[in-house]
């Protein structure tokens, strides 16, 4: 007689914002017995044990009494941490070389338009305008990282292969080959100073909302071979004050940005940022999330909980909003 093992413990997709089927789909293709759930269409809460979050609705982690485990849909949590009666569980993050490979590809990208002026050639271009703009070279610019973790580290990397003068700012002190390390309130200033262009890499947390405003801005270096800073970020919204963005680019104070995220997604159409030459504007998808390549890793953490083995990339809650 055949005998089929039991199905592995539900698990409820509460993904907000995002299309669910993906993921749904994703985790069937996976493991086609274990029952899968889109939140609000639970029938059965005590069969849940996992739970795929983004953005979740408070309500979808209530109520929830044999709940093991939260992953969260991406490397940031604060989208988790955030709810308010957040059960007492484990809340594991995204740590991928897929979403990392593509996070560094869009940094880069950013570095090297500004660096190359590629939004004054678009417009030369538009003119029909054969004109050569004055090229500082990569060993003459200072790119600056908010954030040296994961992503931060491989942007780093490759940034420093290019050429650039890489330095970083976190938490506590980082030893990466070829990149100067500041950390602390201590370390900000002079990492400021030193840095042309300014990449946030941060997660979102108390002590990080709002960091990217006008006074930050007014302490970045005017000295680089661009004329002035630029401002990248692929972070989080919250850190960045847009109205002063607004402002310092208007200003001068900022001669360009790259933004990737918002304070509210998606970004009003009535905007100011949208209208800016000298502004890249692209849709929270500097890291775009492939619901196979991410179920994936879930579904292989849930395999080696369910075998006894501990979870990898558990988030400290404490250190982390
Ligand atoms: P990590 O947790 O690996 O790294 C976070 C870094 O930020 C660490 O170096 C940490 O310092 C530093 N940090 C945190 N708080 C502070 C602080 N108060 N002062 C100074 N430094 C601080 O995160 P990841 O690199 O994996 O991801 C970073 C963020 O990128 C995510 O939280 C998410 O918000 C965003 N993200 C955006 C995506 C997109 O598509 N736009 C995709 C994926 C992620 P220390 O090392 O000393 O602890
Ligand atoms: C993430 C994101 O946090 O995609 O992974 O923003």
């Amino acid at each position: 007689m055949a005998v089929s093992n039991p199905p592995g413990g539900g698990i409820l997709i509460a993904s907000g914002p995002w299309d669910p089927v993906p993921w749904g789909d994703a985790v069937r293709a996976m493991d086609p017995t274990r029952p899968v759930f889109t939140w609000p269409d639970l029938p059965d809460a005590r069969a849940v044990r996992y739970v795929m979050a983004w953005h979740p609705p408070e309500a979808a982690l209530a109520a929830l009494p044999s709940l093991d485990v939260i992953f969260s849909l991406g490397a940031g949590v604060e989208h988790v941490l955030s709810r308010r009666n957040l059960p007492d569980v484990p809340v594991v993050r995204i740590v991928s070389d897929d979403l990392t490979e593509r996070m560094t590809e869009w940094v880069t990208l950013q570095v090297l338009m500004h660096h190359r002026q590629q939004r004054r050639y678009d417009r030369l271009q538009r003119e029909r305008r054969w004109h050569e703009l004055r090229q500082p070279a990569a060993s003459e610019m200072r790119v600056g990282i908010m954030g040296m973790g994961v992503l931060g580290v491989s942007a780093a990397k490759v940034l420093v292969a290019l050429g650039f003068q890489v330095a970083g700012w976190s938490r506590r002190p980082k030893a990466i080959p070829g990149v100067e390390s500041f950390h602390g309130d201590a370390g900000l200033d002079p990492f400021l100073a030193r840095t042309d262009i300014l990449v946030a890499l941060l997660p979102l947390t108390p002590e990080t909302r709002g960091l990217l405003a006008m006074p930050l801005f007014r302490k970045l270096a005017r000295s680089g071979g661009l004329g002035g800073p630029v401002l990248i970020n692929a972070g989080r919204g919250g850190l960045q004050v847009e109205g002063d963005i607004v402002r310092a680019i208007g200003e001068g104070v900022l001669i360009g940005a790259s933004l990737d995220v918002f304070e509210t997604e998606p970004l009003d159409p009535a905007s100011p940022l949208w209208g800016f030459e000298n502004v890249v504007v692209t849709p929270h998808c500097a890291g775009w999330s492939d619901p196979m390549e991410l179920t994936r890793q879930i579904m292989e953490q849930i395999a080696a909980f369910e075998a006894g083995r501990p979870l990898r990339n558990v988030v400290d809650r404490a250190a982390s909003y």
